[in-house]
């Protein structure tokens, strides 16, 4: 089944492949409640943390964290006696119950594994621990942990220091602390994080660019924030500002490229700033991985974690980067409840990514990636099921292999630009930046996004817009007919171009690539049909280089027409590609490719056996589940 869908979804994935079998509102069964959250073991509606201070040692020869937990935490119902919290993979040497006068061992068990959701951590709570108590939990992790990548040297750009990093969303923080692992709690946390002394330790908290590199570092978070936030990395980083509020964290290798790459970070920070209100985090700083990252980037406050692949060289790439500063507020100010809601998160953010893109760069610019970006959605629309076409789909614990792909990134900034279309840029920028206040440092759920929709702009007299309609966008599979289709002068002449070329009418020197954009050139090579000739493409290949691009996308791109199409000339420079990168959007789907065009999924496993450790083992889960699934 896997094996069919495209593989580029693999890139959007979250470990949550897990559905049920309907999505429509009517169709949900009764005991379905699209509110609570499927995907913790945590009784937060008895008990929630407020606070979390961790005082952490990180051991690189054991790859393991080892140390202590506190969590402060509130009973909010006076029955409650048993706490229950989310593991996965750790071990608990200790737990005690803290109160004001008075420290007490408490009795823990953990519970039955369970694939997905990790082993519950069952704690006695005593009537005499009263409304507020800390709980200590003395523990460590394990070298498997799934939220945490252990890189010897030779992964790192540097080659002689390990790195290590964390990666929370969407149930990994479990992997690395014992917490109530769901994005419905918010807490605020300290850590005291012992190194190496050559490293630096970063996390999404306040990390001070001058900050002595001892070995041992303090770090607050005065935010609240949902626990697949909580991030952490070590390594040999180095920091370079970029303006007032903003810099880079890398390894000194990579530092001069990435400052010229993303040089236009503080401006991206303004600008969103000006669009939808303050900034609430106090910094915004970048830490740029080694290859292995598996995404993109990763939004955790105050310092988003980045792909190295970004570094084309020319600032092509930076749309990642509008992306993750724009989950400053959708995602991380404002939460989506549970994952199902995860559009709230994702579709606004891919919404908000282009207004900043647009103000930053240009218009044309933007409708070019959002030509790739409804390219994509539609490949997504033929192969996601349909009961996971909604934005707001069911969600449950049953582990299935169906999932969602990029359909709640794509069609949810589709829905708020048919809004945006249908209110005016004006009313609607005014709803966004009321919707961030209204709901600042709070989670919702789909419902009540639609329900302050609907108080602020539906109910209006004269309203352009129905509240059926709306729900047409967040409950039912395809897209609504009220979608306005992304269009590009741009790629719409690399379109015809790509044809009349490919159709013999003109020659390649006729196209004339001067100044088209890296996603111009991906939409050329997109269009091409399938029946191109080998000569065709060695042809194209030489001209633009394209086996020795620098440009991670048009790699991308063109290895799947290379796989798809067996064109074996370029089978070296395709395994190259496949080592140097492990974000998962840039080779899951160059296998997948591959092991689906008749002929060479054995050559697909050989190849994925040479690489696969030096991949991040989610990326190594999502092409392997394309190689090695049946139908
Ligand atoms: N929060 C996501 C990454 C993520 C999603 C991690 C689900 C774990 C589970 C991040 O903001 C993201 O969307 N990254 C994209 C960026 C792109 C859409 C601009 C990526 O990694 O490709
Ligand atoms: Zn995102």
């Amino acid at each position: 089944m896997l094996r069919k869908l495209l593989p580029s979804l693999f890139a959007l994935i979250t470990t949550l492949l897990i559905v049920s079998s309907c999505s429509s509102k009517d169709e949900m069964t009764d005991d379905y409640d699209p509110a609570r959250d499927y995907f913790t073991f945590a009784n937060t509606g008895q008990f929630v943390t407020e606070h979390l201070a961790l005082d952490l040692n990180v051991d690189f020869e054991s790859s393991e964290l080892r140390g202590f937990a506190m969590l402060s935490i509130r009973r909010i119902d006076a029955d409650a006696r048993e706490l229950v919290l989310d593991t996965r993979d750790l071990t608990i040497k200790s737990a005690a119950l803290l109160t004001a006068d008075s420290s007490e061992p408490a009795e823990f068990r953990l519970g039955e594994s369970h694939e997905t959701l990790g082993t519950p951590l069952f704690i006695a709570v005593p009537d005499t621990a009263g409304e507020r108590f800390d709980l200590m939990i003395e523990y460590n992790t394990s070298p498997k942990s799934t939220a945490l990548q252990w890189l010897p040297p030779e992964l790192t750009a540097g080659g002689r220091h390990p790195l290590m990093f964390s990666q929370s969303q969407a149930v990994h923080a479990r992997s690395w602390v014992p917490l109530q692992d769901t994005p419905a709690i918010r807490i605020t946390y300290e850590a005291t994080v012992r190194t190496p002394e050559s490293l630096l330790a970063v996390m999404s908290a306040d990390n001070d660019p001058l900050t002595p590199r001892t070995g041992e570092y303090y770090f607050e978070m005065p935010q609240p924030i949902p626990s697949y936030l909580l991030a952490i990395a070590v390594g040999n980083l180095y920091f370079a500002p970029l303006g007032e509020d903003t810099g880079i964290y890398t390894e000194p290798e990579l530092l001069d490229a990435s400052v010229y790459e993303f040089a236009d970070t503080q401006a991206m920070l303004e600008q969103a700033e000006a669009m939808y209100g303050p900034y609430e985090w106090g910094r915004y700083d970048l830490l740029i991985l080694p290859p292995s990252f598996p995404y993109g980037g990763m939004e955790n406050p105050r310092l988003s974690f980045i792909t190295p692949s970004l570094l084309a060289g020319d600032r092509s790439l930076v749309s990642v980067i509008a992306h993750e500063l724009a989950h400053s507020w959708s995602g991380n100010l404002v939460t989506n409840a549970t994952w199902r809601d995860g559009w709230l998160n994702e579709g606004m953010t891919s919404y908000f990514e282009s207004r900043l893109m647009e103000v930053i760069y240009d218009v044309k610019r933007v409708d070019e990636e959002r030509v790739l970006m409804y390219r994509e959605l539609l490949l997504d629309l033929e192969r996601v099921p349909e009961h996971m076409q909604a934005l707001a789909p069911r969600l449950d614990d049953t582990t299935s292999e169906d999932f969602q792909g990029g359909i709640h990134y794509s069609k949810g900034q589709l829905f708020l630009e048919f809004l945006e279309k249908s209110f005016g840029r004006e009313k609607f920028d005014a709803f966004l930046t009321s919707y961030f206040q209204e709901f600042a440092f709070g989670t919702i759920t789909t419902e009540q996004f639609l329900d302050y929709l609907e108080m602020n702009l539906l109910s209006e007299e004269g309203s352009p817009v129905t509240r059926e309609q709306a729900e047409e966008w967040t409950y039912q599979a395809g897209l609504p007919d009220t979608v306005t289709i992304p269009s590009s002068e741009n790629l719409d002449n690399a379109a015809s171009l790509a044809a009349a070329w490919s159709g013999g009418e003109i020659d390649l020197a006729d196209v004339s690539v001067e100044g088209w954009s890296p996603q111009t050139r991906i939409h050329f090579i997109n269009s091409l049909p399938t029946d191109l000739s080998k000569e065709k493409l060695g042809e194209l290949d030489s001209a633009w280089g394209l086996s020795e691009t620098s440009n991670a996308e048009i790699g991308r791109t063109w290895f799947i027409q290379v796989a798809t199409r067996r064109y074996t000339d370029a089978y070296e420079q395709m395994e190259a590609h496949l080592n140097r990168f492990g974000r998962g959007r840039l080779i899951a789907p160059v296998y997948g490719a591959l092991a689906s065009n008749g002929e060479d999924r054995e050559l697909a496993q050989q190849m994925f056996e040479r690489a696969r450790s030096a991949y991040h083992p989610i990326t190594a889960g999502w092409i392997e589940s394309g190689l090695y699934e049946d139908d």
